[in-house]
């Protein structure tokens, strides 16, 4: 039985069974090719993808998602070229902003998910701020990842467990426990995720998280992408049978 089907309900949802995926994740690739098609420079192919992103929010929002999670900025993409780096940064900046100002009438809480030690004090302070914000906050959770890393998520639970297990705040460790410590806590683990731009890699997305996610590929770039292709990845996974290691 595939996991979304048109019965919805307390059978349905017994049977773990629901109309709609909750959580969809995306590797939004292809904007610098996006842009070199076009004689751009690579920062106008991310500006194209960052309002691609404004739309695939609202869209997911509309159609009752629970999360939307995206890959915006890697632990790798630090070696790219400076102004590369710099623009990422603004985008970020500009999007935190945005975010603030228009959460509640937008019904999207945003979460800025990785390793924020590395980033500027000032986009910090406002995911921080952003975080704040969306506490009071009711509709979709928006989580862009950004200085993400999936082995690095890892890494930086397994050192904060080892340290709460060393002063005897920690007890056995569970998939549950471990889970508590990846910077997804509290985030049910994606559905689908979809990847645009023709690789068909994980790229150190969402590693611990992605156990049993269906993957969607496309070669459509990212700032090609459009609501459409939203439905189709929901309708071709739900195509597909989830077992979760079970049988049929
Ligand atoms: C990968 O495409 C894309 C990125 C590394 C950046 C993704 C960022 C956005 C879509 C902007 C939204 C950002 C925020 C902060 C809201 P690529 O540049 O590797 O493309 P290529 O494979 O064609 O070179």
């Amino acid at each position: 039985m595939p996991i979304w089907t048109k019965e919805s309900g307390p059978a349905a949802e017994a049977a773990g069974r629901s109309a709609r995926p909750r959580h969809i994740a995306i590797i939004m690739d292809g904007n610098g090719r996006w842009a070199r098609s076009r004689g751009l420079p690579r920062t106008a192919g991310h500006a194209a993808g960052a309002e691609t992103f404004r739309k695939i929010t609202r869209y997911c929002r509309d159609i009752g998602l629970e999360h939307l999670t995206v890959y915006a900025f890697s632990t790798e993409n630090w070696k790219r070229a400076e102004e590369e780096v710099s623009s990422l940064m603004g985008l970020l900046k500009k999007y935190l902003l945005e975010a603030i100002a228009t959460m509640e009438e937008e019904r999207t809480k945003l979460y800025v998910m990785g390793d924020l030690g590395r980033l500027s004090p000032e986009l910090r302070e406002l995911s921080a701020r952003a975080l704040d914000t969306a506490e009071h906050v009711n509709g979709m959770q928006v989580n862009v990842c950004f200085n993400y890393g999936g082995r690095d998520e890892i890494r930086r639970a397994a050192q904060k467990y080892a340290l709460d297990y060393a002063a005897g705040q920690a007890g056995e460790l569970t998939e549950e426990l471990f889970s508590s410590y990846l910077d997804s806590r509290s985030i049910p683990d994606p559905d689908i995720i979809i990847r645009t731009g023709g690789e068909q890699r994980i790229s150190n997305f969402l590693l611990w998280q992605s156990a049993y996610a269906e993957y969607y590929f496309t070669d459509t770039l990212w700032p090609d992408f459009t609501p459409a292709e939203i439905d189709r990845a929901i309708e071709v996974c739900s195509r597909r049978e989830r077992r979760f290691g079970g049988t049929k």
